[in-house]
């Protein structure tokens, strides 16, 4: 795809306040990433030329966008004084000839749905969809086949609340069509904004030809409040969920499971229900069950849950890890931890069982610290191992032992008990039966 003939610009500025956030609408995730992060991919496979128009919370848009992408362009929108979707325009310099201008809370548009906006000749072409419910949405009024106006939802008279063709929000402009008309555009109106959307009937006037592209709503869904977004996540879900079952991966009960963008999966894998994949997390040749969290992790041949939760920066290889087993920052490799653990910043190396209930003490309230364990180690039930500390190879640990500081020598048993004493009769006397 020649990239270098469609500029891309992402309107990017508004406050959303429908969202009642403290956080700019365009940073509210769906499936891990920010809604502009979704759009800003799909817009770079097909342009290198983006212009991502900013001003509510600026920065932090700006610097998020800047670490996932490079070769941005900011344009910073003067909202005070030019608020709306037009005033976002108003500084935006694009390179090409045709423009797109897409609105940055769409995060379900694809780069093959962008496609359908640049081969043709209109001087513009707008996207439109019909929907039961057109609440929120600007209205498309249709006269004799041809696009006449469009009227948001503010400035609708009854009749026209009840048009259900709406705006889709996304268009595709020669550069000469909007030199000519975003100067032109007033703030007459219900929200005292700049609307991009009134072009369409100075052009129109003006004999322009406008062409209607019928979308659907699957891509190009706009998120205006917290419902939208939820329903939003809910297709994007269905999109990655199905994308990974053709590749292969079983999943029982799929609408239980939740899967971030960035997961990605090899070979095998049986995910089952309620299930939570986060981050940059890879699943090669392993089982997850029932209830278990892996949180940008990686697991290679191996079988977590039910109930298992790994966190950040775990590493797990021919493991096997059971219920209600929490693991930070860890590698286990060819390592059995079956019930009820916590481990947190440890390397644990192969043939080692970690008894129920072991426990790596890794944090005294400043800092945090190592548990090495080597090959072949039994670490005996109700095991807590202060950390820093190193078992080496073919050691066993008693069970209800608290392993301080130190290391562990190949070959030794360490076992920290006090000795069990039994008091014949005590049990009557205490109770005077
Ligand atoms: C807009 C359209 C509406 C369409 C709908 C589709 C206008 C006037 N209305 O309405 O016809 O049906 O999208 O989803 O365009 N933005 C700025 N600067 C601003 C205001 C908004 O950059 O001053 C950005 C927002 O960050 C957002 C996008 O423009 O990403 C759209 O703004 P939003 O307020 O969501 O417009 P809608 O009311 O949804
Ligand atoms: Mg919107």
């Amino acid at each position: 795809m020649n990239k270098d003939k469609i500029s891309i610009v992402i309107l990017a500025a508004g406050k959303g306040s429908r969202m009642k956030s403290p956080k700019a609408k365009v940073l509210h995730s769906i499936c891990g990433k920010p809604m502009l992060y979704h759009i800003i991919k799909a817009s770079l496979e097909i342009s290198d030329d983006i212009t991502v128009v900013v001003a509510h919370q600026k920065d932090a848009v700006m610097e998020l966008m800047s670490s996932f992408f490079d070769n941005l362009h900011f344009v910073v929108q003067d909202a005070d004084n030019f608020p709306g979707t037009g005033g976002a325009m108003m500084g935006v310099k694009p390179k090409n000839e045709k423009v797109l201008v897409l609105n940055g809370d769409m995060p379900l548009i694809t780069s093959y749905a962008l496609q359908g906006f640049i081969n043709t000749n209109s001087d513009i072409i707008m996207s439109i969809f019909d929907l039961e419910n057109p609440d929120g949405y600007g209205r498309v009024i249709i006269d004799a086949g041809q696009v006449k106006r469009i009227v948001e939802q503010k400035d609708a008279s009854a009749y026209e609340l009840k048009v259900t063709t709406v705006n889709a929000g996304i268009y595709a402009f020669s550069k000469g069509v909007l030199e000519k008309y975003i100067p032109l555009l007033s703030n007459n109106n219900a929200q005292e904004e700049y609307y991009l959307t009134d072009i369409i009937s100075m052009a129109r006037a003006d004999g322009l030809i406008i062409s209607p592209l019928l979308v659907d709503e699957e891509k190009f869904k706009g998120v205006n409040s917290k419902k939208d977004l939820s329903d939003a996540e809910v297709i994007m879900q269905n999109k990655i969920k199905i994308h990974w079952m053709n590749a292969g991966v079983i999943m029982q009960l799929p609408s239980t499971i939740y899967i971030e963008e960035g997961v990605t999966f090899e070979g095998e894998c049986i995910v089952e229900n309620g299930c939570r994949l986060t981050g940059n997390t890879l699943i090669a040749n392993s089982h997850i069950k029932a209830g278990s969290v892996v949180e940008d992790s990686i697991v290679k041949n191996s079988d977590v849950g039910p109930l298992a939760h790994l966190r950040p920066a775990s590493y797990l290889e021919e493991t096997h890890v059971g219920n209600f087993v929490e693991v930070k920052k860890s590698s286990l490799k060819g390592v059995k931890a079956g019930h009820l653990s916590y481990i947190g910043d440890a390397q644990i190396d192969e043939g080692t069982n970690i008894g129920a209930g072991v426990i790596t003490c890794n944090y005294d309230g400043i800092k945090k610290y190592q548990t090495i364990i080597g090959k072949n180690v039994f670490v005996g039930s109700d095991s807590q191992l202060i950390a820093p500390v190193q078992i080496e190879d073919d050691v066993m640990i008693a069970a209800g032992t608290t392993l301080t500081s130190g290391k562990v020598e190949k070959g030794s048993l360490a076992i920290g008990r006090t000795k069990l004493r039994t008091i014949k009769d005590f049990y009557y006397k205490f109770f005077k039966k």
